[in-house]
């Protein structure tokens, strides 16, 4: 690829026509912002149907973010990683891709580049998402030179503040992947030793190593930047080629790529390399299967010897076209214990991205909160209980962690994710039921509640307190306003139920030191088992105000949510032993 860069236009030679600007935004210095790339799209960058490969996407993609990073470090730049991406729109010849890359933070040797690419339809001119990427370059500065880089001026927009304090968020996810990966997977394996995670046994289903795929390629100086080091976007768009083959080979057609996970690139290559790429599926979910792809490269004049580096691996979600008129994918097993180990793999990195999902991409809900009145207290009550009772009723709860006490289940729907956890309590379910009602005593076994005192009372089923909540991230604390609904069961077999869900009230108004948070749907169900012991089961409609508590668990670095649950059943049963002696 030729590239020319001046003055703010970047000549794509034969690759189609681009142009490249910094734009001069009032006020700002030439250079801090985002750079802008549009590029028609041609026969040449699409698939047999007119679609744009995303390999020729992630290429455009990775080429601009790596001209922002260089901008800002004033130096060469390499690419270490490109986070979850997730693809909206397919995106067709005749259209016009606009894609934006801006610093969004620089650490010490590594910055994050935010890049956000939007389709434009040329008759009509809208303008539609089809993603945003996070990549993270590190500088590669001739000979031993010690490169700092300088920090982002970040006197900017509001959303430039935002996304600048995100980057150190996504940070920490991105450099706890492998561990949070490692992490779930124990989690799994300790399910399928308990018998309590199986695949489906359905037949006839068809072996993942019938979708094997190999192939190679010769880096030459066009796949290389101006110190022939290859391409990231090169490297992603030659394994995307040969992770389209093998989705294919599964479903005998050719299905559209969704979303790629976390990019890593291991090590370096360079002109000279040759790259082998390896790609097979490695479980397949109704209507989604991810395919592994593997690279590893050789040097050029040493090919028959030595052991090749392994530059990157990455996982890739396939869908079924729309069009298509098969629905789901085959149920898929696995005959090796590589096999296998790939197969529970996939399921792992299913869950990651979707605590990803939710952590990285939650939507603000907009107010949740409703007023709180003498006059609504008894439809609010009542919906506060029938919205737990729903929430318990869902089908299709994940198993996520089991130990003999503590079971951690996740269901998400559409954007709604829920977390229960269900434990073991040795005491009887009225006594459980008495002392978690009264939500005073929480922040004697949730770490997480610094005080709680009551507001308003309702009738004796309904009461209103106000909870002030300790930081995560640092910064401010959070506070809640809760109404607080309880129930006794009306017949046997009935749970015990209390329900929580954000209210407003004149007399507690926002605190300008706290985050006022809130939450839809959480709460307690308590099934008596047998005598003296019963089963409590938490529930909790994750929202943005509850996420920060909760994520750690979700993404696999903390087990804060198991911790805090040991807490309350030592809590329920110490109470037992006062009573008893
Ligand atoms: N994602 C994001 N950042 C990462 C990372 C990852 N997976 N791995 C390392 N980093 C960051 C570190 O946080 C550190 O940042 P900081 O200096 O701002 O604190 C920086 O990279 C250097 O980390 P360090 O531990 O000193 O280096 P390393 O030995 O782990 O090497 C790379 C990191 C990226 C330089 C190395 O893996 C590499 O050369 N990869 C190939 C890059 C390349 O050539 N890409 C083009 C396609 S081949
Ligand atoms: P892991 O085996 O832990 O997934 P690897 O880096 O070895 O990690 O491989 C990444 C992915 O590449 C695998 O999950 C698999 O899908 C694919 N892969 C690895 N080796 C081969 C191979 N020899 N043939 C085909 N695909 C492979």
């Amino acid at each position: 690829m030729n590239q020319n860069w001046s003055g703010g236009a970047l000549d794509m030679g034969s690759q189609g026509h681009s142009i490249l600007v910094g734009s001069r935004e009032k006020g700002r210095k030439y250079g801090s912002g985002p750079l802008q790339m549009c590029q028609s799209v041609l026969p040449c960058h699409a698939n047999y149907q007119g679609e744009l490969g995303a390999g020729q996407l992630l290429k455009w993609m990775d080429t601009i973010a790596c001209l922002a990073a260089e901008r800002h470090a004033g130096t060469a730049c390499v690419t270490a990683s490109m986070d979850d991406i997730r693809f909206e729109e397919t995106v067709r010849v005749g259209q016009v891709i606009n894609i934006k890359a801006r610093v969004n933070r620089a650490f010490n040797t590594s910055m994050e580049v935010g890049i956000y690419v939007m389709v434009q339809e040329v008759l009509s001119g809208v303008m539609k998402r089809v993603c945003a990427a996070f990549s993270t370059f590190v500088v590669k500065p001739r000979g031993t030179q010690k490169v700092t880089l300088k920090p982002v001026d970040v006197h900017g927009s509001v959303e430039e503040m935002l996304e600048h304090s995100l980057a150190s968020e996504r940070r920490r996810l991105r450099l706890y992947n492998e561990e949070a990966f490692k992490n779930l997977m124990m989690d799994y394996y300790n399910l399928q030793d308990k018998g309590l995670w199986n695949r489906k046994a359905i037949v006839p289903l068809i072996s993942t190593e019938l979708t094997r795929v190999e192939s190679i390629e010769l880096v030459l100086p066009p796949h290389a930047n101006h110190h022939g080091n290859t391409f990231g976007g090169q490297i992603m768009a030659w394994m995307e080629n040969v992770a389209t083959l093998a989705a294919s080979r599964l479903c005998s057609q050719f299905p559209s790529l969704r979303a790629v996970d976390m990019f890593q690139f291991r090590g370096p290559s360079s002109v000279g390399d040759r790259l082998v790429f390896k790609a097979m599926v490695n479980n397949a979910f109704q209507t989604s299967v991810e395919v592994g792809v593997r690279v590893e490269a050789y040097n050029c004049e040493k090919w028959s010897e030595g052991t090749p580096r392994h530059i990157n691996s990455a996982f890739m979600i396939y869908y079924i076209p729309v069009e298509s008129e098969r629905q789901t994918f085959p149920d898929v097993t696995f005959t090796t214990h590589d096999g296998e180990r790939r197969f529970l793999g996939a399921v792992v990195r299913k869950r990651i991205r979707m605590a990803r999902k939710h952590i990285l991409y939650s939507r603000d809900e907009g107010s949740i909160s409703v007023p709180w009145g003498r006059n609504n207290q008894v439809y609010l009550g009542y919906n506060n209980v029938a919205a737990l009772l729903v929430l318990a009723g869902k089908q299709g709860w994940e198993a996520n962690n089991i130990t003999d006490k503590v079971e951690v289940y996740v269901h998400e729907e559409a954007d709604l994710l829920c977390l229960r956890v269900d434990m073991e309590v040795r005491t009887s379910a009225f006594n459980a039921f008495s002392l978690l009602n009264d939500l005073r005593l929480r922040p004697c076994w949730d770490k997480h509640y610094l005080s709680c005192e009551e507001v308003e009372k309702g009738d004796e089923e309904e009461t209103v307190y106000h909870v002030k909540c300790g930081t995560i991230h640092g910064g401010k604390h959070r506070d809640f306003v809760f109404l607080l609904s309880k129930r006794q069961p009306c017949k046997d077999g009935d749970p015990y139920v209390i329900a929580l869900r954000s209210v407003t009230v004149a007399t507690v108004p926002p605190d300008e030191n706290c985050i006022r948070s809130e939450a839809k749907c959480a709460g307690f169900l308590i099934h008596e088992i047998s005598y003296p012991t019963c089963k409590v089961s938490y529930y909790n409609q994750v929202t943005s105000g509850v996420l920060p508590y909760v994520e750690g668990n979700l993404a696999g670095w903390s087990k804060s949510m198991e911790e805090t649950a040991m807490s309350c059943i030592s809590f329920l049963e110490q109470d037992l032993l006062t009573t008893m002696f």
